[in-house]
């Protein structure tokens, strides 16, 4: 815990994969960089993921192509690529159960998109390949292949990685003007700040309150079924996705908006047809942050803000894009030229759909009666009688029963004042 004023070159807010290999990568470029997490280091998303190393992210090729064009797809597969290298290339000399698998993205009712998928990662210099019948319990109609990627233990690898940082747990960040940043006994002086503590929590600049939401999703271990050599994806955002950890099948699924009715059941109703026999050890879930057009915002934290750095908005697809996002942010920092950081930028312009709903259902829930309100920006909280939290359906804050912070934006708990913005 920081007890007092410190200055480094860099701080990175937020000590999850992204903010520890970001800050890995400042530090081996000979930068004095400091991370401020909030509670301990890794104890968020990055426990809670399934680890795939895969530069598969459902069909982002295909549908940025159709958005922005093949250039940025081909940098949105590049940039991922080489971080999938880089994951690979890290593993040969650090203990953390990395293995080779091929991934799959398959569909149940439609092969077209499949196609469309692997002919664009073909075109822009990917490696894939429909793939007719593919071994899941239940119907499909196929799936785009691609060979050689990964799954591996993350807190094995960053317990490595992380090692000889400068890194203050228990140290969160009240409030950030400019180049200082408060917290509630120390000042953190940096020529450059990289926020990297899973949604950005300044609301005055950069809008991220409008440009994302954050999504829950959940993952089901199950003893005593199928072992599946591969990973396996749905094209569909309500399927499931499935690989092994030593024996156990780890089912993921049941996506739903944050402060909406959760849908775990969907996953136990799914191992209760397909495997009666298996054994379910242990559920759990996790948070991510969704952006319209897919595609995390790493970059410049806004045009205003010109020694802040984002990283933020992966998809669900956190392994490979946290790797892209350090290199990136490194390179920006460093005032280096990244082929690929353009694809990422914050500021691209995402005039969309989805924009428009997070507004009214911001403007709602702001004007809905409440019993608990959020300290982020005052939507109605929403009790989840499953996991016993209250949670924000505004941009995705949850908090124990006894109202401590458990996710942000929020940045403190239920009884405080917002101090951030
Ligand atoms: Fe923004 Fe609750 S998370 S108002």
């Amino acid at each position: 815990m920081l007890k007092s004023d410190i200055s480094a070159d860099v701080l990175v807010i937020g000590g999850g994969i992204s903010g520890i290999l970001a800050a890995r990568l400042l530090t081996d470029s000979g930068l004095k960089c400091v991370i401020a997490e909030s509670g301990r280091i890794c104890s968020g998303v990055t426990r809670n993921t399934t680890a795939k190393i895969t530069v598969q992210h459902g069909l982002i090729c295909s549908q940025i192509a159709e958005k922005y064009g093949d250039d940025y797809a081909r940098m949105y597969l590049n940039a991922n690529r080489l971080a999938a290298e880089h994951f690979e290339k890290l593993a040969e000399k650090i203990d953390c159960e990395y293995e080779k698998k091929d991934s799959y993205i398959y569909s149940t009712n439609d092969e077209k998109p499949l196609y469309r998928e692997a002919d664009v990662i073909s075109r822009i210099g990917g490696e894939a390949e429909f793939v007719g019948n593919i071994p899941l319990p239940f119907y499909n109609v196929g799936a785009v292949c691609m060979k050689n990627q990964a799954q591996f233990e993350p807190m094995m690898f960053l317990n490595e990685i992380s090692k000889g940082l400068e890194i203050y747990e228990n140290t969160g960040i009240i409030e950030v003007e400019k180049n200082t940043a408060r917290t509630v006994d120390g000042k953190i002086k940096a020529k450059k700040i990289v926020f990297a503590a899973h949604f950005p929590f300044i609301n005055r600049h950069g809008s991220y309150f409008l440009k994302m939401y954050q999504s829950r999703s959940y993952v089901l271990a199950l003893e005593n079924a199928n072992s599946f050599d591969g990973i396996f994806m749905d094209e569909n955002k309500n399927g499931f996705s499935f690989r092994n950890y030593k024996n156990l099948l780890l089912i993921g699924g049941g996506a739903h908006k944050t402060g909406s009715p959760t849908r775990a059941d969907a996953l136990k109703d799914f191992a209760e047809k397909f495997y009666p026999e298996a054994k379910k050890v242990r559920l759990w879930a996790a948070q991510d942050c969704i952006t319209p057009d897919g595609i995390p915002y790493i970059g410049n934290y806004s045009a205003n803000t010109p020694d802040w750095y984002v990283i933020t908005g992966f998809n669900k697809w956190g392994m490979t894009n946290s790797m892209a996002a350090a290199e990136i942010i490194r390179d920006k920092i460093l005032g280096k030229e990244n082929e690929n950081a353009d694809v990422f930028d914050p500021s691209r312009s995402i005039f969309q759909k989805q924009i428009l709903i997070n507004g009214i259902n911001a403007v709602k829930n702001l004007v809905t009666p409440a019993v608990k309100r959020c300290p982020h920006m005052g939507c109605a909280l929403k009790k989840n009688e499953l996991e016993n939290t209250w949670e924000c359906p505004c941009h995705g804050s949850r908090f124990s029963e006894n109202g401590e912070l458990l996710d942000n934006p929020a940045n403190c708990n239920l009884e405080c004042k917002n101090k951030r913005r």
